[in-house]
């Protein structure tokens, strides 16, 4: 009732100012230079109903060039009671005008980020605010694509939208270029438990630089990399690397025992069974591109990641720098292959019951926090957050990530798993 109320006061409060304003607008208007606001309807009413929205709008390219509220929100809805009626701009409403920069998103890894959140196994244990209320997974995979059904339940279901994958960088209602050139832009999601990109970079010499440069300490024409120059090189929104989040891919290495400690972590991920044979999961893992398949898409990314060190280093530096992250993988590898070794021994000798809707008789590394006993806890923290940092930290030039926050603790992780192991073990008899 008394939202109710609300409501009228607020609509009749619109309608004054709205009226008050075509009053004065029009001649404005018709007076005002080009590259002035428009004064439609939508900016007269929205002016005392969202005045953040409508300021943001004025100083964007976008008010310069009339596109204007109804360009991307439609026209249907034309007073304070249709609000529903908003068309909600997808990927496919900036299409209309920036055709290229939107097939180059779909080619790249953030156009699959909702498809990867949605195809973990733990997904559906998670409360809703978390996921389609984008309060937590959701809240930074929204900058993924979804289906045509996905969008209209998320827009039937209220708040949050997290329709148009567009706005991570650039946010709405600027749309500026300048804020998603800077890295503060990535900040958000790019953080954190298991990729704290932002930590390791801002810390880096890198990221040092590039913030004395921003303070006028160094001049505007000192070299500092951003995450957009050795991500998005020329601006292209084809996000990807060669390794990827996970850090496993295919053909198998030629390093023998690399290649059996692979293995032991593709069992872990579930995309391997037991007997090394491929499972279902390897068909999600395709269609999420969450590991590359083929030496060419390894290398493709990792040759345009050695031009982008180039502009400042040599190729020889660059490419050695890149080697130590690659190496850094085999080494966390042996760690991490060890500890999933000890667990699943635990499976096979009933020391450990194997948890019921597990798709392999494996630790599933990808239960994350639902992982039902400390000892699997451990794992699936070694994996996700140590020995992420180790090898990320490492790309990254942050050695205290590599070291402190990855390697080390990943040393600490296999200790304490063996001797939870032992006990485990002593106190089963077995
Ligand atoms: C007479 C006032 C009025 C006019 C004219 C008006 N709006 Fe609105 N609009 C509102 C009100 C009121 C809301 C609801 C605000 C709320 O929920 O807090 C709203 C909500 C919206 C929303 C959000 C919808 C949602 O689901 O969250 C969008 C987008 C929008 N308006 C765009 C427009 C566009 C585009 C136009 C012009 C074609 C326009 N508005 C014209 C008053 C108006
Ligand atoms: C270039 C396209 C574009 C233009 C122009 C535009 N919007 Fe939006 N608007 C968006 C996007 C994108 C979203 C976020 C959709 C989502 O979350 O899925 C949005 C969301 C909104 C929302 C609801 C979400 C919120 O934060 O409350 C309102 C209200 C809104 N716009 C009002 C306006 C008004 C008023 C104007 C004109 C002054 C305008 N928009 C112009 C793209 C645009
Ligand atoms: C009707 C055409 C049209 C639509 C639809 C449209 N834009 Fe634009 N956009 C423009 C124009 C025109 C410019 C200005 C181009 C210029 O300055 O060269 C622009 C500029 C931009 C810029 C660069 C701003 C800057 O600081 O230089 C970004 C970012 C952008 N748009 C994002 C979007 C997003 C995201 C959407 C969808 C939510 C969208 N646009 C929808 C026409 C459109
Ligand atoms: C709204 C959250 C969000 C923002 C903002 C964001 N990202 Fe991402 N990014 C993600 C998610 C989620 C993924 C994982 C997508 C997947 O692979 O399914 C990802 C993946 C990536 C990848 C691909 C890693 C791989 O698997 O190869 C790169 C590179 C990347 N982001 C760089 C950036 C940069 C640079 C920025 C800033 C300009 C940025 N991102 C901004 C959420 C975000
Ligand atoms: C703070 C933002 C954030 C939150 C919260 C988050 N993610 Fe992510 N997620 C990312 C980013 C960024 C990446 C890419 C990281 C990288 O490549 O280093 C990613 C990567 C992934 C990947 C791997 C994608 C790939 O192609 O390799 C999956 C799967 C995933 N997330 C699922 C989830 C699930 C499930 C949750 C909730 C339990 C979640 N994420 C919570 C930001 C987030
Ligand atoms: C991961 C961050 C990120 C996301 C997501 C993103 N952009 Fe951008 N966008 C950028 C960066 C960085 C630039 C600046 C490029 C440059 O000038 O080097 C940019 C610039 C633009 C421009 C300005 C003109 C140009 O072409 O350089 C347009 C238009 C644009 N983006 C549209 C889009 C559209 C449409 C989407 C959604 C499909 C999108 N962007 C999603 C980071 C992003
Ligand atoms: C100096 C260049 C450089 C800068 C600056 C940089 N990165 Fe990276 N990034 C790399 C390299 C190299 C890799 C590993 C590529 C590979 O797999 O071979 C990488 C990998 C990644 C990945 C995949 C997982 C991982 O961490 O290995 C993501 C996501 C990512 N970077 C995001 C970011 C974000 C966000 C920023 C800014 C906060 C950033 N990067 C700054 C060079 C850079
Ligand atoms: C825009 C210029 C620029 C780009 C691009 C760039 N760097 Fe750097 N990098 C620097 C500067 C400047 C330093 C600081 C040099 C110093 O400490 O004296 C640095 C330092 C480093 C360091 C720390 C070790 C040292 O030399 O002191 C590493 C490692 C490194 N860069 C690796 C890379 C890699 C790998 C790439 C590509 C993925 C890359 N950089 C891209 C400018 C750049």
């Amino acid at each position: 009732m008394v939202r109710r109320l609300f409501l009228v006061l607020a609509v009749a409060l619109a309608a004054a100012v709205a009226l008050r304003h075509s009053r004065t607008a029009p001649a404005q208007e018709e007076t005002g230079e080009k590259g002035k606001a428009k004064a439609s309807s939508c900016v007269m009413c929205h002016k005392s109903i969202s005045p953040g929205v409508v300021a943001d709008w004025q100083a964007s390219k976008h008010a310069q060039n009339d596109v204007d509220c109804a360009t991307c929100h439609g026209d249907d809805h034309k007073s304070a009671s249709s609000a529903e009626k908003a068309r909600i701009p997808t990927p496919e409403t900036c299409a209309e005008c920036h055709e290229e920069r939107v097939a180059q998103f779909r080619k790249g890894k953030h156009a699959l980020a909702w498809v990867a959140m949605k195809a973990m196994p733990m997904a559906h244990a998670q409360p809703v605010a978390l996921m389609d209320g984008m309060k937590g997974c959701g809240g930074c995979h929204k900058i993924g694509l979804k289906s045509e059904q996905e969008m209209k339940d998320l827009r039937r279901e209220g708040a949050g939208y997290g329709l148009a994958s567009c706005d991570a960088c650039h946010t709405r209602h600027t749309f500026s270029a300048a804020e998603a050139r800077d890295p503060a832009a990535c900040r958000t999601c790019h953080m954190g438990f298991d990729h704290p990109q932002w930590e390791m970079y801002s810390s880096s010499k890198h990221g040092v630089r590039h913030e004395l440069r921003k303070d006028g300490v160094l001049p505007a024409t000192a070299a500092a990399p951003t995450c957009q120059q050795c991500h998005m090189p020329e601006g292209d929104h084809a996000v990807i690397t060669s390794w990827g989040f996970l850090a496993v891919r295919l053909p198998m290495p030629e390093d023998k025992a690399w290649a059996a400690d692979r293995a032991t972590i593709l069992q872990g991920l579930g995309v391997l069974d037991p007997e090394g044979k491929p499972t279902a999961r390897l068909e999600a893992v395709k269609a999420a591109n969450l590991a590359r398949l083929t030496e060419e898409e390894w290398k493709a990314p990792r040759e345009r990641m050695v031009k982008a060190c180039r502009e400042c280093h040599s190729e020889r530096f660059a490419r050695g720098e890149l080697g130590k992250g690659d190496d850094m993988i085999r080494q966390a590898d042996r760690l991490m292959a060890e500890a999933l070794r000890e667990v699943a021994a635990l499976y096979r000798d009933g020391v450990l019951a194997k948890p019921a809707g597990y798709a392999a008789a494996f630790p599933d590394l990808l239960q994350f926090h639902e992982s039902p006993t400390p000892i699997e806890q451990k794992l699936w923290t070694m994996f996700l957050e140590h020995r992420m940092r180790a090898f990320q930290g490492t790309f990254h030039a942050s050695p205290d990530y590599a070291l402190w926050y990855g390697w080390s603790e990943l040393v600490r992780d296999l200790t304490e798993i063996r001797a939870e192991a032992k006990d485990l073990r002593e106190k089963a008899g077995k």
